[in-house]
């Protein structure tokens, strides 16, 4: 059956590496047979707000309902105050969709360099499963002014003299507060996707990520649950890590780790960690995923304005991200090609992008790909 793919390419070199990522794609459809797609784009982004002040009408997020998957580029733009394009079109399509999980691989390609010492594509294979709709991201915070804050200041002192017998002392003129929600529903889908993950990668063992030792009421609640989860998969070994030590970890030791699921925020921290590690945000895909629902997949890096128009952003972390998508939509054959080209072209080392250490440009490594997954 027809894939339909809803295509938003969104601003600075997001609308470059979509080409390249719908170029390998549309190479895949010649060359596997019963795979087809068609694709609508959309122009949610900085231009389509400045020009119509509209992120997402509702009427946008119907039609955007109406398809199998959405692809991605970036979002983000200097003339857009801070948070506007970020939370009012990539968050608000999260929840939407209720895409709960958000899927990073870290994967180190052959010929990539490696900032760490010694470590090589073998070192280097496993994946994040970030929790994508609640913690920090749930938007629950407010500020308040002189006058406004006593409510705060009364909640604040009774959790100290309870927790710590102590009485604080807090400035009441000026407060903000923003508070981490995790719910039991809401760990428990992520941290079973994660566990499913395991299985079906075939991997032995599943790390979740909290801050139980300080952040206890949230993060207590998340551990529990993955303790009660874990007892449906006794196969798998698990272990729990700070995240201030999973960081430390990834650097030394990021052979140890398989699949590792985390939530929202420590997740969005430790995939920038762990795009590094596998050479760099130019080549870091994800995938924000209702396994139910519409599903969403772009590169993890940003619209890097700076790089924008000049056709020499690196493509791959996108056509990667086309990869995921499509395996996603069970055309399993599609993503092994597409991951399989990436590792030739960069294993054979002629074309590469600057961030790469070479001088190719956006579309030269598209065509290479593209080609690649032709001759397959
Ligand atoms: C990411 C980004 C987003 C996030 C921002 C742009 C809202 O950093 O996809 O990791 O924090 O999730
Ligand atoms: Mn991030």
């Amino acid at each position: 059956m027809t894939k339909e793919i809803a295509v938003i390419p969104g601003d600075g070199i997001g609308p470059e590496v979509i080409r390249e990522g719908l170029k390998v794609l549309r190479a895949a459809e010649d060359s596997v047979s019963g795979f087809s797609m068609e694709t609508e784009e959309f122009p949610f982004g900085s231009d389509h707000y400045l020009e119509t002040d509209e992120l997402v009408p509702e009427e946008g997020l119907d039609r955007l309902s109406e398809k199998d998957a959405i692809y991605l580029g970036a979002l983000g733009d200097p003339r857009v105050e801070t948070g506007i394009l970020e939370q009012g079109i990539l968050l608000k399509l999260r929840f939407y969709f209720d895409q709960y999980v958000n899927l990073r691989p870290i994967k180190l390609y052959p010929n990539v360099s490696c900032p760490l010492a010694d470590k090589g594509p073998e070192d280097i294979d496993f994946y994040v499963v970030r929790e994508n709709t609640e913690d920090f991201y749930a938007a629950l915070g407010g500020r308040a002014q002189e006058g406004r804050t006593e409510e705060i200041l009364e909640i604040t002192r009774s959790i100290y003299e309870a927790k710590f017998d102590l009485d604080i002392e807090v400035d009441g003129d000026e407060l903000a507060y923003q508070i981490g929600l995790i719910s039991r529903k809401g760990a428990e889908r992520a941290i079973e996707f994660a566990f499913d993950l395991v299985e079906r990668e075939n991997r032995e063992r599943l790390t979740s990520v909290d801050k139980a030792n300080v952040l206890s009421d949230a993060y207590g609640l998340w551990r529990e649950v993955f303790e009660n989860v874990s007892e449906k998969y006794p196969d798998i070994e698990t272990e729990f890590s700070f995240v201030d030590a999973i960081t430390m970890w990834f650097v030394k030791n990021p052979e140890w780790y398989e699949v590792v699921v985390t939530p929202n925020m420590f997740g969005d921290i430790i995939t920038d960690l762990g795009a590094m590690i596998q050479g760099g945000l130019g080549i870091a895909p994800g995938g924000n995923i209702n396994p139910e629902g519409v599903s969403m997949f772009e590169p993890i890096h940003g619209s890097a304005p700076k790089h924008a128009g000049k056709n020499e952003a690196d493509p791959l972390a996108t056509i990667l991200a086309g990869g995921m998508m499509l395996r996603e939509l069970d055309e399993e054959e599609v993503a092994d090609r597409i991951e399989q080209a990436v590792y030739e072209v960069l294993e054979e080392g002629n074309v590469r992008t600057y961030d790469l250490g070479g001088d190719s440009s956006t579309s030269e490594v598209g065509d290479a790909i593209a080609e690649k997954v032709r001759e397959i």
